[in-house]
């Protein structure tokens, strides 16, 4: 009697630019963070974003622009991710697991990089929610800190929840042997965080455009208020943020950078699902 012998299947990746997930973690009910494989040939500015997601029902791949959160240096790449419960993507996204596959097409681009700024002494990064994303990964390297004497990273939530991501990271950096050597420990450190939360209760309370106009971020920081010859910023928030800090920061002084025409400041909208 013949018996038939099960073959086994050589495990191959069945999407396009398939990227493997090694790591996911959730931090509130709307927020979660994820690592990759790293395709071997992918080089990207740290800030950078690209096109990530999932076979879409019709066949084809259902795409959205994702700021990478880890730094060039590192092996894997690292994604923070809202996760919206009629999402096209994030509804589907939520559910990675260790293993699963997603899309990666590996073409970085994006305004959030070093060489869209001019020189200067300070640099800010201003977020808002999911908008630390690729300030998760510049704050990781170590040109951020080699270009300037000083940065300071604000971060807005609603939720004191919201900030548990980003307040990890900053730890971590505080924590991480080389990196300090270049930031320094305690009061020298280069490295300021200004979290502030909107609807819940926390040390600082209110939206950092409101504590900006009023002047307490500055006396807080015990900084002078921003200028066109000391300061560079970085934006990444929601539309209506954005949209009022750029009005702030071009009170001050500040012009909008690019790419191929560097100025003081530069900005991009986090991905919202
Ligand atoms: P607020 O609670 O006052 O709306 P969201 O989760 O909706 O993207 O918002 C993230 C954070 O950004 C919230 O704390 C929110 O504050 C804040 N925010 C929203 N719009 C603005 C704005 N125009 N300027 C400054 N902060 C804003």
């Amino acid at each position: 009697e013949a018996t038939v012998t099960e073959q086994a299947i050589p495990k191959v990746p069945t999407l396009p630019d398939a990227q493997t997930v090694t790591h996911v973690k959730h931090w509130t009910d709307r927020l979660f963070s994820f690592r990759c494989t790293r395709p071997a040939s992918l080089r990207f500015r740290s800030g950078e974003f690209v096109m990530i997601g999932l076979m879409g029902d019709t066949g084809r791949p259902l795409l959205r622009a994702y700021s990478i959160a880890s730094p060039s240096w590192d092996e894997e790449l690292e994604f923070y991710s809202i996760k919206v419960q009629d999402g096209p993507l994030t509804s589907r996204l939520q559910h990675l697991a260790v293993g699963d596959e997603i899309i990666l097409r590996p073409k970085p681009v994006g305004t959030l990089v070093h060489d869209a700024l001019l020189p200067g002494k300070r640099i800010w990064f201003f977020a808002t929610g999911t908008g630390f994303a690729p300030f998760a990964s510049l704050l990781r390297d170590p040109q951020t800190y080699e270009d300037y004497d000083e940065v300071i990273i604000t971060h807005t939530c609603r939720e004191v929840g919201e900030l548990a991501y980003g307040a990890e990271l900053i730890d971590g950096i505080r924590k991480d042997e080389l990196l300090n050597e270049l930031i320094g420990a305690d009061n020298l450190s280069k490295l300021r965080y200004y979290p502030t939360t909107t609807r819940e209760e926390s040390p600082r309370m209110g939206r950092i455009t409101d504590r900006m106009r009023s002047g307490e971020v500055f006396t807080d920081l015990g900084v002078e208020p921003i200028s066109p010859e000391n300061d560079r910023a970085m934006v990444c928030g929601n539309l209506a943020f954005n949209l009022e800090i750029k009005e702030l920061l071009e009170g001050y002084g500040l012009r909008e950078g690019a790419n191929s025409d560097p100025k003081e400041y530069v900005v991009e909208k986090a991905f919202v699902d």
